[in-house]
């Protein structure tokens, strides 16, 4: 077992707390602050134990100088300074003289948020390569390092596994929160369990169905990603997106699973992703040559809803429509409806998956929707991600 923030005597120490504070902007205006709300309980924790706070995280990726501007933390510290009751004070760098000067003079209770830790990636990229003398610099600056970014956990870089390197480690309260759903489904789901799949690409989520073929009981696919999969079944698709070099995989899990892997009946069609589009309800076998599937279909529903009702463990990763075109929305909240109606224990992974949940009102409905897209991906791969494997064991 690894170690947690309540492993350690936080009092008097400066403590690093690493986050995920990567949160989506339009013109240096956060337009949704979840990931900052679900780091809130580790840095009060950590303030309630008097404990000197110097946060870090990344925002964005960053290719040039210009790219600065719209990555700066600042906006972010604002928001966490609300968000906290408190003053946050942010420096506008990432290391030097007022970052350390700033640090020596803290008070228990105090708490700092450095810039963006990839405006190191500007020079060599320091942070996404974990350069080893960035790590070392930032360790220098606390006492104890807290990981709670799990957002970035499948990323092996200075701010999260550079740092642990050095430090005496531990995670936070979201991170442990997020590892002991994302385990448990993946070790010793209550049966039977159901793992929904959507998005575009078949190719992003081959290691997810290797490894949840042989773990989840049904595994529904959705979005994009079943065209692909309908046509390696022998359907025509239309205009489809679909990923050619994925069909021969398609029919071979098809022959593999055949049980398990559930695809569409019937599917809402449209000739563009448009609230203008014309759309259609067609079965499989009735999609028209210049049509797309960009939603499943109330059929469909019928079906998923049959096998989901019966499941104690609900993961979803992907929305099974383009939601974010209302016409093409409702395959995803009717799902939500669904799973929110089940005693299953419910798990969403996945940026879209997340925002979707949360804009449709069913945010209180879900046991836990992950702050981590690719790292709660990799999760459901089966993988050990890197900056957990660094962190200190009890
Ligand atoms: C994310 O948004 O998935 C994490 O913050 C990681 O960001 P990255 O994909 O840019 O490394």
């Amino acid at each position: 077992m690894i170690k947690t923030i309540k492993d350690f005597d936080l009092k008097g120490k400066k403590v690093i707390i690493r986050c995920d504070l990567n949160v989506p902007m339009i013109s240096g205006e956060i337009t949704d602050d979840n990931r900052i709300r679900k780091s809130l309980p580790t840095i009060r924790y950590a303030l309630n134990e008097e404990a000197k706070v110097i946060l870090l995280s990344h925002l964005g990726r960053l290719v040039t100088n210009a790219d600065k501007q719209k990555y700066t933390l600042k906006p972010v510290a604002e928001r966490l300074s609300k968000l906290l009751n408190t003053k946050v004070t942010f420096i506008d760098q990432t290391r030097g003289e007022r970052v350390e000067n700033k640090i020596r003079n803290m008070e228990p209770g105090e708490i700092v948020l450095l810039e963006n830790t990839r405006f190191e990636d500007l020079d060599k990229r320091k942070e996404s390569d974990n350069d080893v003398k960035l790590g070392k610099y930032w360790a220098k600056l606390g006492d104890i390092f807290i990981n709670d970014a799990f957002g970035t956990a499948h990323r092996s870089h200075a701010s999260n596994v550079g740092i642990a390197e050095h430090l005496p480690s531990g995670v936070g309260l979201l991170m442990e929160k997020e590892l002991k759903y994302l385990n448990k489904a993946n070790t010793r789901p209550k049966k039977p369990y159901a793992v929904i799949l959507g998005g575009s690409k078949v190719s992003d989520k081959i290691e997810v169905i290797n490894n949840l073929a042989r773990k989840a009981d049904y595994i529904l696919i959705g979005g994009a990603m079943a065209n692909t999969f309908l046509k390696a079944a022998g359907f025509s698709v239309g205009k489809s997106k679909i990923e050619e070099d994925k069909i021969s995989y398609c029919r071979d899990m098809l022959d593999k699973y055949p049980d398990k892997l559930i695809l569409p009946i019937d599917l809402v069609t449209g000739t563009t992703i448009s609230d203008e589009a014309e759309t259609h309800v067609r079965f499989i076998n009735e999609v028209g040559t210049d049509e797309m599937g960009l939603d499943i279909g109330p059929g469909t529903i019928k079906v998923f809803k049959q096998y989901l009702d019966k499941c104690k463990t609900i993961v979803w990763n992907g929305p099974v429509g383009c939601f974010e075109v209302k016409k093409f929305a409702e395959g995803t909240r009717k799902l939500l409806e669904i799973i929110t109606s089940t005693k299953a224990e419910t798990i969403l992974g996945g940026g879209d998956t997340a925002s979707a949940a949360i804009n449709m009102g069913f945010k209180d409905k879900i046991t836990h929707i992950s702050t981590g897209g690719g790292a709660s991906l990799e999760m459901l791969e089966g993988k050990e991600l890197p900056a957990l494997k660094i962190i200190d064991e009890k």
